[in-house]
């Protein structure tokens, strides 16, 4: 047994996606998450930007004694993940990967769309993966960069004239080359789940990278026989609207009030 906390990190609030995977399946673990509010999006941003923002985040999160890191985070999972374990002695699990495998285990036409920040798709992370295992396939990549905002803003409801707009302009490539699987390559994008659903309709198959990456911590991680089932939140930015929009993407309640820390420090 193997009681260490697990750190999860990501530009703000998308991580938590994957935060309540983990809540779901491994509820006896203790959590440290770290949401980089006062520095998101990333995924607008350079490479070097990008890499310089993840090695402070996982700085933080080895203040704490931890089993292992899962960066829920689509951009930082593209960008950094090679660089960010190959400095870490403890396990790095990322988000791409798991995406991967489990689109590859449900798409049935071969065709599989991938939708991701511009950071995200710049990088080829997902297409590299998925014809590396599979050189067959046909994937079709787009970035849509105005989605954070929209999330981290609350406007991800059916209905919302705003978002439908933006997520049909975004995925009307998507639909027209008949896809049957979309990779939601962002952890921000599960909230948009229905719209984006509703928009491609019931024969395309959504695939949430941020549970993915829960789960596949859960099948490489010893579990915790004596955990506590806590999880500490920290933020480099408002930490109280952090944990007012936290609900949203948790679908519980935060308990403990999250912490300020200034990341520029690490
Ligand atoms: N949740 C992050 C991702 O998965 C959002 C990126 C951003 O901050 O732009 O890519």
């Amino acid at each position: 047994m193997d009681n260490r906390p697990i750190g999860v990190f990501d530009s703000g609030l998308g991580g938590l996606t994957a935060v309540r995977r983990l809540h779901e399946a491994m509820p006896a673990e203790d959590i440290i998450y770290f949401g980089d509010t006062g520095r998101v999006p990333y995924g607008t941003r350079s490479p070097e930007t990008i890499i310089r923002y993840a090695r402070q985040d996982v700085a933080f999160l080895r203040t704490f004694d931890l089993k292992a890191i899962v960066i829920a985070c689509g951009t930082v999972s593209s960008v950094a993940l090679d660089i960010l374990s190959a400095e870490s002695d403890i396990p790095v699990i990322g988000v791409v990967w798991p995406a991967c495998a489990e689109a590859l285990r449900v798409t049935r036409s071969g065709r599989v769309g991938v939708i991701g920040t511009a950071g995200t798709i710049r990088s080829g992370a997902y297409e590299r993966m998925l014809l590396a295992a599979r050189p067959e396939l046909h994937v079709f990549a787009q970035a849509c960069p105005l989605f954070v905002s929209l999330v981290e803003n609350g406007r991800v409801e059916r209905g919302d004239i705003v978002i439908e707009t933006v997520a049909r302009e975004y995925l009307s490539p998507l639909k027209a080359e008949g896809i049957d699987t979309l990779i939601l390559g962002c952890t921000h994008y599960p909230l948009l789940r229905d719209v984006i659903a509703d928009y491609m309709g019931p024969a395309v198959r959504l695939v949430d990278s941020g549970a993915a990456a829960a789960d596949s911590a859960r099948a490489v991680l010893v579990p915790a026989g004596r955990g506590h089932g806590t999880t500490r939140y920290f933020v480099s930015d408002d930490p109280a609207s952090f944990r007012q929009l936290a609900a949203l993407f948790l679908h519980e309640d935060i308990t403990q009030p999250a912490d300020l820390i200034e990341i520029s420090g690490y």
